[in-house]
């Protein structure tokens, strides 16, 4: 049983590290993983260099060379489909995709609040400036509404008295879990699709 992975990112990339590190020509649960495909729309973004470490190399599709977002999303899926990709992951990529992206490509979202509370892009700051007592993460199957689609995991934890920077580690430590988690049994549950 073999999953190909691809991995959309922006910036950073611990996430995508995690990733790589966690499950790239692993096999976890029976299943091996490979991650064939990572995709970046930021020719400055330092996951780049956490890619090269794996002796693998970003495609750079920065979002700016396209006056449509259906043009861009189409080169995106051009890619995706062309590495024969059974599962794609969004892990830190900071667009919004369109129907092109979405009605062809089986992709999950990884987002840094509790979904349907704090969509977009300043999850984090939003949710610790909530008054509310709780915080978490979410995984979620992509569809095209932003942040949206269905719930596939959470993790919730007490905000209690922790600074802002406490905070966004607690969340990523959280985020760096359930993702590798959502990708187990999100193949699992391909491969049963599949008949595999
Ligand atoms: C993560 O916190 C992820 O949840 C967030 O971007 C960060 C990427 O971190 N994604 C979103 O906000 C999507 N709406 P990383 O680059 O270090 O993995």
């Amino acid at each position: 049983m073999h999953i190909r992975l691809a991995i959309l990112f922006s910036g950073n990339g611990s996430n995508l590290e995690n990733i790589l590190k966690k499950l790239h020509k692993k096999k976890v649960k029976g299943i091996y993983f490979e991650v064939v495909l990572c995709i970046c729309n930021n020719k400055n973004a330092f996951g780049i260099q956490r890619v090269e470490k794996y002796n693998l190399k970003s495609i750079i599709i920065d979002h700016n060379d396209y006056t449509k977002r259906e043009e861009f999303d189409e080169v995106l899926v051009n890619e995706i489909q062309k590495s024969k990709i059974d599962l794609t992951i969004l892990a830190g990529f900071m667009r919004i995709l369109s129907p092109v992206f979405t009605q062809n490509i089986k992709a999950i979202n990884l987002h840094p609040s509790l979904l349907p509370l704090f969509k977009g892009a300043n999850a984090i700051k939003q949710s610790y400036e909530s008054d509310m007592k709780v915080a978490g993460v979410s995984v979620h199957w992509v569809d095209e509404s932003l942040d949206g689609g269905e719930i596939i995991a959470q993790k919730a934890f007490e905000k209690k008295n922790l600074s802002f920077k406490e905070f966004e580690d607690k969340i990523h430590i959280l985020e760096h879990q359930i993702l590798i988690q959502a990708i187990i049994e999100t193949s699992e549950k391909i491969l049963k699709e599949n008949n595999v």
